[in-house]
């Protein structure tokens, strides 16, 4: 016999868990509902890790969805893999906080990047902060310049560092993928920042990730990246002392990968930048101008 619960995850708050449910049956009758259960509910179950939606308790052994033949075969689910990766990264800042400014207190490729897109900016204009981080220096200086900003993170704890430092700009705790549409059709930003926040993803989510991002903007709206100029693919290091795992490109890929999303790019700019502690190495820094066109352009 295996239990299975569904439900929340916020088992302590009684009103949420009321909704909960759980049930016995035996193992031998769960393998072709467990592929049911597993299809219908792990693309939630992944985000409830991080925003506590529902959970999926006790599976049998082994659980995944998805082969040809419907048969479980062993290892998690990859939802569940990137949930736990997503989790692990959010802890990460959490811990680091502060710190990360500490670190890197010199940002000067990153404010001339953002005094350039205020320029282009009317007052007022919405702007999202794509893993704002502690909201400094970037959501800071789109806010002073009365910029419309709403910063999101998967770290609250860097979430509760940029409501301090930037009361008048709207912090969310989501995860990129999960950003809804907004605005009264679809999208609607006049800009997207992400500086060094894609460098956190595996590149096999990079181009889905820029081509969402694509769709959240108004035609004619600036799209600003920045990424550390490197060859690496969701490699594990440890930074400012706790454990992540990190992306890179060489320049000329990633110009490819943001124009492959639909993306006009104005410039690609390299910036050597040496971080304040001596122990960390310096880095190429990669800065892509890019624009959503103003007129529809089929995507490669
Ligand atoms: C290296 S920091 C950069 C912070 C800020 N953009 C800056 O340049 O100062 C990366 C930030 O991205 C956030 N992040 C990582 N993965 C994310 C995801 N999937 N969705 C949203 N934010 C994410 C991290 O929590 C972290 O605050």
């Amino acid at each position: 016999m295996a239990n299975i619960t569904l439900g929340s995850a916020f088992f302590l708050n009684p009103a949420i868990s009321a909704f909960t449910c759980s049930f016995s049956v035996p193992r031998a009758a769960i393998n072709k509902m467990s592929q049911h259960l597993v299809n219908a509910f792990l693309p939630m179950t992944a985000d409830s890790v991080l925003n506590g939606i529902l959970v999926v308790a006790n599976p049998p052994e082994g659980w995944r969805a998805g082969t040809e033949d419907g048969a479980m075969t062993a290892g998690p689910h990859p939802m569940h893999a990137r949930a736990e990766r997503l989790a692990a990264q959010a802890l990460a800042f959490d811990r680091i906080g502060k710190a990360y400014d500490e670190a890197f207190p010199h940002k000067e490729g990153q404010l001339a990047a953002g005094e350039w897109l205020t320029e282009r900016l009317q007052p007022g204009a919405r702007v999202l902060d794509v893993g704002c981080g502690t909201g400094v220096p970037t959501a800071r200086q789109l806010a002073d310049a009365g910029c419309d900003v709403t910063g999101i993170d998967i770290s609250e704890g860097m979430l509760d560092l940029a409501r301090r430092e930037v009361p008048g700009a709207t912090f969310l705790r989501l995860d990129v993928a999960d950003v809804p549409d907004v605005g009264p059709s679809r999208g609607g930003f006049d800009a997207i920042v992400a500086f060094f926040s894609l460098l956190m993803l595996p590149r096999a989510e990079i181009p889905s990730t820029l081509r969402r991002l694509y769709d959240l903007l108004d035609p004619g709206a600036y799209f600003l990246l920045s990424m550390v100029e490197a060859d690496l693919d969701d490699v594990p290091i440890r930074f400012l002392d706790c454990p992540m795992r990190v992306t890179g490109y060489p320049g000329a890929e990633l110009r490819a990968l943001v124009g492959e999303a639909g993306f006009e790019v104005l410039d690609l700019r390299h910036l050597s930048y040496a971080p304040a502690d001596p122990e960390m190495p310096p880095e190429v820094q990669l800065f892509i101008y890019s624009r959503r066109p103003a007129k529809r352009r089929r995507r490669r």
